[in-house]
């Protein structure tokens, strides 16, 4: 499958990435190795040895170099292979592993994978969550078994909430919302506005108590090539938006293979949020189970509908609601081609 390469994807969540060890993960569908050098910088290298193709994941790590667990061949952090220990030891020219660049920011690891140099403008800013900020915060990760792109329509378009988030993050009326599309420099941000709705649960408990009804918004922006940044929240009927009813949703997608994706999400709460730890242990639970209750099973019983299928073959129906998803779809397909124009591929 061809992916948007010239971009940084979040491999992991920072603390993945252990002193000493080991962690192996596939994006983009290769295989990659991370591990700390001993200066406590993160490597990415991929995880197959060019000589009878182990995962290197199966090795040791040999102060910044990785030994391979199967004959013994050792590379440096530069993907370079530094020792041959058989025969006299010369080290054919071909014995060498890709090394990908790698940024640490905002709790996260980056990975570029594309041929192109790599691009610190092209990262998208999550500062809100920064450690040293003022928003508290809470983080997560799920498998999915479906691609990207449907998960991506399932963030960018959150019509779907009335309906398989009943109860929680939705209430009845917010199906009448209105909703506006707005691009801006790459961007695709699909804007939902509530008037006067009855308050979704997960609002009342941390926010409300009160049970009355609320205007709602959710803001979701998409940054290409998969990362989402949801400004949501409530507040009383004809009121301003205030210091607290509201929070940042992070959603980034890493596609795994074509029918699989690595899910990190999170969420950053500004500083007049008034929670207590319960309470805002209870708004994280109550997300995550959404996402990994609700949105999972439906999403892998999605891409299972699709199977091989191409999706746009399946001609699928289209509902006012899929303006945002179709565009980004378009503007992927738009980059993917820009990329292979560029490359000759
Ligand atoms: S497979 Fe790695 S050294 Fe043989
Ligand atoms: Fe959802």
């Amino acid at each position: 499958m061809a992916y948007i390469k010239n971009a940084w994807y979040v491999a992991c969540w920072d603390n993945e990435v252990k002193a000493g060890e080991m962690f192996h993960r596939r994006l983009l569908d290769e295989p990659v190795v991370f591990y700390r050098k001993q200066d406590g910088t993160v490597v990415a290298l991929q995880d197959r040895c060019p000589h009878r193709f182990v995962p290197l994941h199966m090795g040791r790590l040999v102060n910044d170099a990785i030994e391979c667990g199967y004959h013994g061949l050792r590379f440096d952090c530069t993907g370079k292979c530094v020792l041959n220990p058989h025969g006299d030891g010369k080290i054919p020219a071909a014995a060498k592993v890709r090394q990908y660049p790698t940024l640490e920011r905002f709790g996260m690891v980056w990975i570029w994978m594309g041929d192109g140099a790599p691009d610190g403008g092209k990262l998208p800013d999550y500062g809100v969550l920064d450690s040293t900020g003022d928003f508290s915060t809470t983080r997560g990760y799920i498998h999915i078994d479906s691609n990207y792109e449907l998960m991506a329509e399932n963030l960018l378009d959150l019509s779907h909430i009335t309906y398989l988030h009943d109860g929680y993050l939705g209430s009845p009326e917010q199906i009448g919302a209105d909703q506006q599309l707005v691009e801006n420099g790459g961007t695709l941000s699909c804007n939902r506005w509530m008037p006067n709705i009855s308050v979704p649960r997960i609002f009342d408990m941390v926010y409300r108590r009160d049970g009355q009804p609320v205007d709602m918004w959710t803001n979701m922006t998409w940054m290409p090539p998969s990362c989402f940044l949801l400004d949501s929240g409530v507040h009383e009927v004809g009121g301003q938006r205030a210091d607290h009813g509201w929070y940042y949703g992070i959603h980034i997608l890493t596609p795994e293979t074509e029918k699989t994706t690595h899910y990190h999400f999170a969420a950053a709460m500004p500083p007049g949020t008034r929670l207590s730890e319960d309470e805002a242990r209870t708004f994280a639970s109550l997300r995550r189970f959404a996402f990994e209750s609700q949105d999972k099973p439906m999403l892998d019983a999605q891409q299972a509908a699709i199977g091989d299928n191409n999706f746009w073959d399946l001609k699928p129906v289209l509902l006012t609601v899929d303006a945002g998803p179709v565009r980004m779809r378009r503007q992927i397909e738009r980059l993917i081609k820009q990329e292979q124009d560029v490359t000759g591929q």
